[in-house]
């Protein structure tokens, strides 16, 4: 007995050892080195808080050997000299404790801004500081918006999401913002994995507004991800209680709602009858993680849809931009009604840019739909007309559609799907 426990000992020794052995010659960066914090701002992304038109939000990361973080801003000119007016601005910080470090965020909501203006600023301490980068205040009133519009990036962020983001920006460079409809990351308590997602893509955070909504994966564990919402700075207008993952804002004519689908959707739908009840803008465009009109038939949103598609079909919500399924799937025209589809209602999309895929049930509901493909959609809203498009991540059309408004009519549809074959996993 005695040298049989001496024999294991002993394996179990050559066998740590030979770990160790092998883990010191491991050339791979630990995570904590790979996104530890810096007095070097990172992590700087725009978001709104509120009027598109006279404010902006910025906020980003640094250690917490930061004492006095600041943004300058001043108005863009065409040579350097802008830097001369420019007015500092006091961060608000927060010290934060993520599973890897303890960080600061920072975040300025410039105000009183000059509407359709270009704005240059940059983020730092009075020591380091970042690059400036610029931004364009939205119009006051009507004219033409572009945005983005992406799904579940969720997993392996940095390989494999970083050329969509970065292809969909390509795709259109004056985009105001980005639409991310949940499922941004895949374990949200994980530093690292939020380290990948803004990493990936980069300096376009610091040009183009994000406008995100939490998924399920944003709820590792009862609560919104602790990091949620010192990372933005999103409106507060919403549900209360659900502060920074349900709110809106009105941009060129265009209500733009993030739902938060995860929590609370009996409070969402009364906020949202009264909050479309009351709505100036021609159109509406909605946001939320888990979809309408499921892809696929095990991962149907019965309780969702009772709730919600009522109130969108009473306001004659436009579209409807969603993600969770990890395939593509894009409607015609629907109500939750008998009315003859295609003839009246919403769209609805459910879209995927990450490389996570799953199968696909298809249905005669969809227009177009696809498995196994990274998808980004630019959308832009200009007058009568909402133009689609979905790209896939090498830029290729993958599908397209107009949506016309109508005076005392409802939208009409015109499919513009690429004569294409559908594609799905092999
Ligand atoms: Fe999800």
């Amino acid at each position: 007995m005695i040298n049989r426990l001496y024999l294991v000992t002993a394996f179990g020794f050559l066998g740590f050892a030979a770990y160790v052995l092998v883990a010191e010659k491991d050339p791979k960066v630990p995570e904590d080195i790979v996104h530890r914090p810096t007095p070097i701002p990172d992590r700087i992304i725009l978001n709104w808080h509120g009027d598109p038109s006279t404010t902006q939000a910025v906020t980003w990361r640094t250690d917490v050997s930061v004492k006095k973080p600041v943004a300058e801003l001043a108005i863009a000119g065409d040579g350097p000299d802008f830097i001369k007016k420019a007015a500092t601005f006091p961060a608000s910080s927060e010290t934060f404790q993520s599973d890897l470090n303890t960080a600061q965020y920072h975040s300025v909501r410039f105000s009183q801004l000059k509407p359709g203006t270009m704005y240059a600023y940059r983020v730092g301490d009075g020591f380091n500081w970042s690059e400036w980068n610029q931004f364009r205040t939205a119009e006051q009133g009507l004219a033409p918006v572009e945005f983005l519009y992406v799904g579940d990036a969720q997993n392996d962020i940095f390989q494999l999401w970083s050329r969509l983001i970065r292809q969909g920006y390509s795709e259109a460079p004056k985009a105001r913002f980005i639409v991310h409809a949940g499922d941004l990351v895949n374990r949200a308590s994980r530093d690292a994995e939020w380290g990948e997602w803004h990493a990936a893509a980069g300096w376009i955070n610091r040009s183009v507004v994000s406008f995100p909504t939490p998924g399920n994966h944003e709820y590792g564990s009862k609560q919104l991800t602790t990091h949620w919402r010192p990372q933005f700075t999103l409106p507060e207008n919403g549900v209360k209680g659900l502060e920074e993952t349900s709110y809106y804002i009105d941009i060129h004519g265009v209500r733009m709602v993030a739902l938060n689908s995860n929590r609370m959707q009996k409070e969402q739908a009364e906020w949202l009858d009264t909050l479309l009840s009351n709505n100036p803008n021609r159109w509406t465009v909605l946001t939320f993680h888990h979809p309408v009109y499921s892809a696929a038939r095990s991962r149907d949103n019965k309780e969702l849809r009772e709730l919600w598609q009522p109130i969108l079909d009473k306001h004659r919500v436009d579209i409807v931009l969603t993600g969770h399924d990890h395939t593509y799937a894009r409607s015609n025209l629907r109500t939750g009604l008998s009315t003859r589809e295609g003839t009246a209602g919403t769209v609805y999309v459910v879209s995927v840019s990450g490389p996570k895929m799953y199968n696909l049930d298809r249905e005669s509901w969809m227009q177009r739909a696809a498995e196994n493909t990274q998808l980004c959609q630019i959308i832009r809203i200009d007058g009568d007309t909402l133009h689609y498009e979905a790209r896939t991540a090498r830029g290729v059309l993958y599908d397209a559609f107009d949506l016309n408004k109508r005076q005392g009519k409802p939208n009409q549809l015109v499919n513009k799907v690429p004569q294409t074959p559908e594609l799905r996993r092999q």
